[in-house]
């Protein structure tokens, strides 16, 4: 369709049709056959049949044959044959899994994101999908709260490096491509600030920290061209993101100038009267509507009262004119119009899920997104000794972490990719009953440590499979406790003290406080939740025919007492100059290190490399250089970090800002040179009147391995 007959249709709607367009509802109501249960959801909504038929879009209702079904029947019964617009929580594979996407941001190489977002969007499209709701971009600082698994992690820079990349992967240059879905970016804004890491709190935070460290990576996305925004549920400035005219129409809209669909998250139109700041859903349609939401998600106020708002005069029918045109265009650019279904087939279904190209990408992929934390006397790569697995998770084929929409039905256990790996039909297993109920967000396991003690007798070594439950990470899934669980924590201890070598494989969705194993581990990797292959992926690095590359994307703390605790803080009027500063009035805790366990951008390799000196100029920009060396005889990638310091700024600036990285691969004795630029673009920031200037003077200039381990060079940038 040409804009002039999108217009044409736009103006042959009536209100009702408009306002269907603007509505979002789940997949069973437009799925059924035969009679629609009248007393069952329909009511709740306030619907009757044939409203259904002018709805425009619905959610996690997929497969091709579904999608067909859905669509075919909604063709037949919408008066202007105006398709379901068909969207779906994509977020980490559809049925091929990856990484879950923090441990992608871990891998600190924005092309393995691409990558698997390209996957996964082929799959879901074959099944029917046209609109993803990913990537999420919210950036985090609590690993108390639970969708840390899905954010990119602390870092502004980081994150929009790998939010842009998945927007790429998942839309390519045309989402309307056969295999290519739609992005829609979220959770706008700053949902990952909820206080006290609890999820759907309350935000609190200033507009000067929104923009100092929030916004990047939904502006990355927009600037990517990504096609829609999900707004979130909490609270900026006391008002719901979803009725938010400053987030909204002034950020969104006014400032970055996006152009494409807003769409709430799940029924946040009507949480706000639960927040209290609507009297009734007309009031919340109407503050909504003039925040510039385009579809309301799963509740019905805009399709119950916004007609009757226009006509009492308290909303300008205008901004439903041009919410309406910004759907029927997306569903346009899709090509929606002309083919309904996009690319829902059941026979490319069958070639493309969990197809041998897809398995292969997500093993090498999830390699690259475990880090090695801790290899002490160079234990890993595993090389000939006994060896034994332990731990509750050795067993569990449940590796997919939350939203993967799909069973793990067919995934193997890292134990049964050891035994494949060893060529072995069994190994000795300190834990062989899968556990029962590993998706239930128990609290701990059983206490079965002289039954493993027993069973490994024979082992000098233990790889000890530890960590938190699927269930225990993402959506609602908030902890006050981060330590490793009692009975995990007496394993892992026992284990050393019966002389073993421990190496412990972390599987969690966040970073959890490892303070207490890991004085009882020789080595230590956190694997995450790595997808489908996940079980090979583990062998691959243990076994060390991939040698570690990923890094600390949201630092690891020592206790949970230290949350928020992350590197790009500012400096404090009582700044501590070092551990041993032997003031008491400064910025500290008395029974606790400031600094983290495991800082951001840490991350170990089986190789080897030096850092030569660095050297930097100023003058209209930075220009920073260092050559990295690989000194040992395995061929491995460091991740190059650099870090600036405005020295003295109009307001406080944070003591160290990610402005670049790198990732190179080196074969044993090579050495590469690494030039970083930073311009005085990147090192703007929001000043005190909120505008975004670049102030000449001092920097501080930081090249290194990680965020704690780098050498300054001060220069003069004006
Ligand atoms: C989540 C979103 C998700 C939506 C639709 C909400 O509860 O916060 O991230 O996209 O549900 O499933």
């Amino acid at each position: 369709m040409n804009n002039e007959e999108l217009l044409q249709l736009l103006h042959s709607m009536t209100h009702q049709e408009k306002l269907g367009q603007m509505t979002q509802l789940t997949p069973d109501l437009f799925d059924i056959d035969g009679q629609f249960n009248v007393t069952g959801p329909l009511k709740e909504l306030n619907l009757e049949e044939e409203d259904i038929s002018r709805m425009g879009s619905t959610l996690n209702g997929t497969g091709a044959q579904r999608v067909k079904r859905m669509q075919d029947k909604h063709m037949k019964e919408d008066r202007l044959h105006i398709p379901l617009l068909i969207m779906a929580d994509v977020v980490h594979g559809y049925r091929t899994i990856f990484p879950v996407p923090h441990a992608m941001s871990c891998s600190f190489n924005p092309a393995l994101p691409e990558e698997a977002a390209s996957i996964a969007a082929r799959e879901a499209a074959a099944a029917g999908v046209q609109v993803t709701f990913a990537p999420m971009a919210d950036l985090v600082r609590d690993p108390r709260w639970g969708r840390v698994m899905e954010s990119p992690g602390e870092d502004p820079y980081l994150n929009a490096k790998i939010t842009e990349a998945y927007v790429r992967g998942f839309q390519g240059s045309d989402p309307k491509a056969e295999g290519k879905v739609a992005a829609c970016v979220k959770h706008f804004a700053a949902y990952g600030a909820s206080e006290a890491g609890r999820d759907y709190n309350t935000v609190d935070i200033s507009e000067g920290i929104l923009r100092e460290f929030y916004l990047s990576a939904y502006q990355a996305a927009v600037k990517a061209g990504v096609k829609l925004v999900m707004s979130s549920f909490n609270l900026y400035e006391r008002v719901p993101a979803a009725v938010n005219k400053k987030l909204q129409r002034q950020i969104l809209r006014k400032e970055w100038g996006f152009d494409g669909v807003t769409i709430t998250d799940y029924s946040a139109v009507d949480e706000t009267l639960s927040h209290g700041v609507c009297q009734d859903g007309a009031e919340a349609a109407r503050r909504a509507i003039e925040a510039g939401t385009d579809i309301e998600m799963t509740s019905c106020h805009f399709y119950q009262n916004a007609e009757r708002l226009v006509a009492e005069g308290k909303l300008d029918e205008k901004l439903i004119d041009e919410a309406v045109y910004r759907i029927l265009r997306l569903k346009n650019e899709l090509g929606l119009f002309e083919n309904p279904y996009k690319d829902a087939d059941e026979e490319k279904e069958k070639e493309l899920f969990l197809c041998p190209e897809h398995l292969e990408a997500a093993r090498r992929i999830g390699g690259q997104c475990a880090i090695l934390l801790k290899n002490e006397n160079k234990v890993l790569p595993l090389s000939g000794g006994k060896l034994g697995l332990a731990g509750p998770f050795a067993c569990v084929k449940d590796l997919l972490g939350p939203w993967a929409l799909t069973s793990p039905d067919g995934v193997s256990s890292i134990y049964n990719a050891f035994c494949a790996r060893m060529g072995m039909a069994s190994l000795p297993c300190g834990m062989t009953d899968e556990l029962p109920s590993l998706t239930t967000g128990i609290r701990d396991v059983p206490d079965q440590v002289e039954e493993a003690l027993q069973a490994l007798s024979g082992c000098d070594t233990v790889v000890v499979c530890i960590g938190e439950n699927v269930a225990d990470s993402g959506e609602a899934a908030s902890k006050v406790s981060l330590r490793i669980s009692p009975n995990q924590e007496k394993l892992v201890r026992r284990l050393k003290e019966s002389g073993k070598t421990v190496i412990a494989v972390v599987l969690s969705g966040r970073p959890l406080v490892l303070t207490d194993i890991l004085p009882h581990c020789d080595a230590v990797v956190q694997a995450w939740y790595l997808g489908t292959e996940m079980a090979k992926c583990v062998t691959d690095v243990l076994f060390g025919d991939v040698n570690p590359s990923a890094r600390v994307a949201l630092s690891f703390p020592r206790d949970v007492g230290q949350c928020p605790v992350y590197y790009n803080h500012y400096r404090t009027g009582r700044p501590l100059s070092g551990p041993d500063d032997p003031d008491f009035y400064k910025s500290r805790y008395l029974d606790c290190s400031n600094e983290p366990l495991f800082p951001f951008g840490y991350g170990l390799s089986y190789s080897e490399f030096s850092y030569s000196p660095i050297t930097v100029t100023g003058g209209s920009q930075i220009t920073a250089q260092v050559t990295v060396k690989n000194t040992s005889s395995r061929a491995g990638k460091e991740t190059v970090q650099l870090y600036v310091h405005d020295v003295v700024g109009s307001v406080a600036r944070p003591v160290k800002e990610l402005k670049g990285f790198e990732q190179i691969e080196l074969q044993p004795g090579e050495e590469k040179t690494v030039s970083f630029q930073v311009t005085k673009e990147a090192l703007s920031f929001p000043n005190e009147d909120l505008e975004l200037v670049f102030e000449p003077g001092e920097f501080d200039v930081m090249i290194g391995s990680d965020s704690a381990h780098v050498e300054t060079v001060r220069v003069t940038v004006q």
